[in-house]
């Protein structure tokens, strides 16, 4: 069984008001992203993790009937909103997806495939960008001191998939060493466990700043009439 931990616990400082709620194409980007993984057929139960203030704002957008199931508050860090979900997993889950609800142009396709690669590599697969710009390492004044090989570089994305044993386990190595983690993969590579990463050359970005929302609008828009690979 497979259960998304959608993590929206965030304070959206970078964009001054609550990201999540905004409107694209007259929903908001929340709403976006719990409608994929309720389109995904291998997701079978979804754990939202939110703001302590927003929760009921959340439970009147999720409305029924559902497969989320869960509807928790987060905690301060990033790691902390996914520890918030992963203590209220369904005992007979066995693989974890955690997803920024931040990243509302992901698809069912890409979570799929995600979970494939999950199950055929021994449990842990992580969606990622291939980096398209040179790369310059900088000073403190900003003057350049190297080129950085991009070749084998990658953007971290999510969703990002492993087996929950290995994930509980790599979330227990963070606590006890008390180490910030802001992915899934970083806790994982703690244990030394191999993660493989999926290539994803669709539209995926983090919404951020207030000059992403016409940007997902966009995107999501132009999916209508020509629906990605
Ligand atoms: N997140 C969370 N709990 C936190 C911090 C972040 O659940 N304590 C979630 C956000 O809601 C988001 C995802 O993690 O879906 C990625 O975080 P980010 O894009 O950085 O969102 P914010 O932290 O809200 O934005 P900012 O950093 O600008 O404050
Ligand atoms: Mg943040």
């Amino acid at each position: 069984m497979l259960t998304a931990i959608i993590v929206a616990a965030g304070s959206s400082e970078r964009m001054g008001f609550d990201k999540l709620f905004a409107l694209v194409g007259g929903k908001p980007i929340i709403a976006h992203t719990i409608a994929a993984f309720e389109r995904t057929a291998c997701v079978d139960e979804i754990i939202l993790v939110g703001r302590a203030d927003s929760l009921g704002e959340l439970r009147k957008i999720v409305g029924e009937p559902t497969k989320v199931k869960q509807i928790v508050a987060g905690g301060a860090e990033r790691s902390d909103s996914v520890r918030a979900g992963l203590d209220h997993l369904n005992p007979k889950c066995d693989f974890v997806a955690v997803h920024d609800a931040a990243r509302p142009m992901i698809t069912p396709e890409k979570i799929t495939r995600v979970f494939e690669i999950c199950r055929i590599t021994g449990g842990s697969a992580a969606l990622a960008e291939p980096i398209n710009d040179t790369l310059k390492r900088a000073d403190v004044y900003l003057a350049v001191t190297e080129s950085v090989d991009r070749n084998g570089i990658y953007g971290m994305q999510t969703p990002q998939i492993f087996a929950r044993k290995l994930l509980e386990e790599a979330y227990q190595v963070v606590a006890k060493k008390n180490v910030s983690v802001t992915d899934e993969v970083s806790a994982v590579e703690l244990l030394g466990r191999k993660v493989v990463l999926v290539p994803n050359h669709d539209f995926n970005f983090k919404i951020t700043y207030p000059r992403d929302l016409p940007l997902c609008e966009f995107v999501l828009k132009q999916r209508q009439s020509v629906p990605p690979s």
